[in-house]
């Protein structure tokens, strides 16, 4: 008995301490991301990612964004975007530039793990890993 006890707490220590681990690389990258955010994104999207007229799409609540697949949204953000696109039912056709080179792998997932939870997006985390699965030559 007393030996099962000591398992179940050790495993739900085990359990607690993944969770932490998890918690800890998301806030690393939420303020990384929110840096980023910051000094390139907000030019156009704003500081509230609500986008700027007819020109600048937003990125808060972006239906865009909640449904497409990660893949695709990391690769408009490092390969650019252009062409007709839809966001909460309003029409923009402009050019989004590719992410300066500067910018690396890890600032690309820590901005968009920024933006998926910012302002009413769908959350989740995106890692580096991601960002070489999606676009894997820069
Ligand atoms: C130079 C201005 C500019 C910058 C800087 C910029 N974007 Fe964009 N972004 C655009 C434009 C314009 C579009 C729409 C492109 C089109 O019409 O196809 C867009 C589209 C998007 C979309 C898809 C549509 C939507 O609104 O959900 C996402 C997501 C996005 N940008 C995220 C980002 C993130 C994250 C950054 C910073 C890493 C960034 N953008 C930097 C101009 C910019």
């Amino acid at each position: 008995m007393k030996k099962l006890i000591a398992g179940t707490l050790l495993a739900a220590t085990a359990v607690a301490s993944t969770f932490s681990v998890v918690a800890q690389d998301k806030n690393a990258l939420m303020k990384r991301g929110q840096a980023v955010y910051t000094e390139y994104c907000k030019t156009c999207h704003q500081a509230n990612g609500q986008g700027l007229g007819t020109v600048y799409p937003p990125v808060a609540k972006s239906d865009y964004i909640k449904n497409n697949p990660k893949a695709t949204i990391i690769k408009e953000v490092v390969k650019g975007k252009s062409g007709k696109v839809k966001v909460n039912g309003k029409e923009y056709n402009g050019v989004m530039t590719p992410i300066p080179k500067k910018y690396t792998d890890a600032d690309v997932a820590a901005v968009l793990t920024y933006v998926y939870n910012s302002w009413g997006n769908p959350g989740g985390v995106i890692t580096e890993a991601d960002v070489k699965k999606a676009v894997p030559k820069r």
